[in-house]
């Protein structure tokens, strides 16, 4: 089948290297000239583990191409995929205008029936808008042309997107017309070989459903911290509370560690966009909102322990930061607790030698030079004369270090860990002040 992506971003390019690997002919197209060239070029610009093989691999044979040639794009593909980014607008509510900016282009340049499928994450209602958008277009063309549109939500992990494109737990495909069900059935039937993975309802509940995932997921982290908070108050440890509930399976064990708050490109933007669409339909989320609030408050959590453990003396002092990006195995840094803790450190004076194992570079483009950032070849080399060590992200390779050395090259043996990695009772034994998230330490220390 011939399909045209629009956006070559993380799910752009992981639905097209994965489309084309099951054998289709796959264009993507990029407003981005830099991204498009490097994909030219071979090069990949974001880490996402197998990626860089089946983009390779793809591209040789021929499968998989990359333009900015908007025309060329849709010309191309009988399907036509809008994977662009939808960012938080000031509001809050999701900025809408690259959805538009595809379908606008799709009304322009298309000359016969094109099968639209939005894989963007947008707001109940956005079909609506693009139908608009595209009937408008062709209006002023004074063509009409067929075409449908359908809500295909994405739910891939970064870090696992490509397992995520090619085992799906679901695909969603939103539709108000058995035609487009068929053709989506067959341009996935390749990914729905084991059991039936399709899940076909109307656009509007298909629009919802990736928003209420989302929330759903970003809800158990905030009921975890808050819990992880309460718990250190109590005297009691989440590590453990956890494993209590978590063997009940309707709660079970996913999902439901606390720690310095979750961050990426997608839960913050969906939680506060789904805030902004209740209240466009007058109902106050009491839930989402305090979901948000709670979110908030744990991105300063390690730098509130921080602030307590020197006695709010922080001016002047270098914090060794493990761990930049939101999550491990992927370096996109959107919306990092790292970031919050980071700018905090510098606000009050410090100095930060950070260390992650795939996103310097995003780190550098973000924050470009400055003299309170330095970023280092290895997680040893940060620690190097720094006054304590912070974790922000729980790469694997941070699970096990060597605790003599960090104590031989730390100022003082003090870890805050934003992702509960050690156990606090051995921390203890090696000699460490060890900050965890909910695990008692820190509460004997609040009230001394
Ligand atoms: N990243 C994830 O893990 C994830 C998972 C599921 C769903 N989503 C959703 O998928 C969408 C895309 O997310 P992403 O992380 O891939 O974004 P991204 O920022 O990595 O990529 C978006 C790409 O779209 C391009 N673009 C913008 N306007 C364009 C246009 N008119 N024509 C062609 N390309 C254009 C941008 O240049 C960029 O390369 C968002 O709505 C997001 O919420 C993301």
């Amino acid at each position: 089948m011939k399909i045209t992506i629009f956006g070559s971003g993380y799910v752009g390019l992981v639905t097209g290297a994965c489309l084309a690997e099951v054998g289709n002919e796959v264009l993507c197209v990029d407003i981005d000239t830099r991204k498009i060239d490097m994909l030219k070029r071979g090069e990949i610009p974001i880490y996402e583990p197998g990626l860089e093989a089946l983009v390779l691999s793809n591209s040789q044979s021929g499968r998989l191409a990359f333009t900015t040639d908007i025309a060329a794009g849709v010309a191309h593909g009988l399907f036509q995929f809008i994977a662009v980014g939808t960012p938080p607008d000031e509001d809050g509510s999701a900025d809408l205008q690259y959805v538009t900016a595809v379908a606008k282009s799709i009304g322009e340049h298309m000359d016969s029936y094109r099968i639209i499928v939005n894989k963007s994450t947008v707001p109940v209602g956005t079909a609506d808008k693009v139908r608009s958008a595209v009937e408008n277009t062709l209006k002023v063309r004074g063509k009409s042309i067929e075409f449908d549109v359908v809500s295909n939500p994405e739910f891939l992990k970064e870090g696992a997107a490509i397992d995520d494109f090619m085992k799906p737990d679901r695909v969603v495909i939103g539709t108000d017309n058995p035609r487009t069900t068929e053709l989506l059935r067959a341009l996935y039937a390749p990914f729905n070989r084991n059991h039936e993975r399709l899940v076909v309802m109307d656009i509007r509940s298909a629009e919802l459903t990736k928003y209420a995932a989302n929330a759903m997921l970003a809800t158990k982290i905030s009921f975890m911290n808050e819990l992880a908070n309460l718990a250190e108050r109590l005297g009691a440890d989440i590590a453990q509370v956890r494993l209590g509930i978590g063997s009940d399976p309707r709660i079970g064990y996913h999902f439901i560690y606390p720690g310095c708050g979750y961050g990426g490109s997608c839960f913050p933007k969906d939680v506060q966009a789904m805030i902004r669409t209740a209240a466009s339909v007058g109902y106050d989320s009491t839930l989402l909102q305090s979901i948000e609030t709670v979110n908030a408050r744990q991105k300063n959590k390690l730098f509130a322990y921080i602030q307590q453990h020197f006695k709010g003396d922080i001016q002047g002092k270098t914090f060794a930061v493990w761990g930049l990006a939101f999550k491990p195995k992927t370096d996109d840094m959107r919306e990092a607790p790292s970031r919050v803790l980071m700018e905090s450190l510098w606000a009050a004076g410090a100095k930060v030698q950070a260390y992650d194992p795939e996103a310097m570079d995003e780190t550098q483009r973000v924050y470009g030079d400055r003299d309170d950032l330095q970023l280092c070849g290895t997680k040893e080399a940060a620690l190097k004369n720094a006054d304590a060590l912070v974790i922000c992200t729980e790469w694997q390779n941070f699970r096990a270090p060597d605790f003599d050395l960090i104590k031989q090259m730390l100022h003082q043996a003090v870890i805050f860990d934003g992702r509960n990695l050690f156990e606090p009772k051995r921390m203890e034994q090696k000699g460490f002040e060890y900050y965890a998230i909910g695990r008692g330490k820190s509460v004997l220390r609040e009230k001394s």
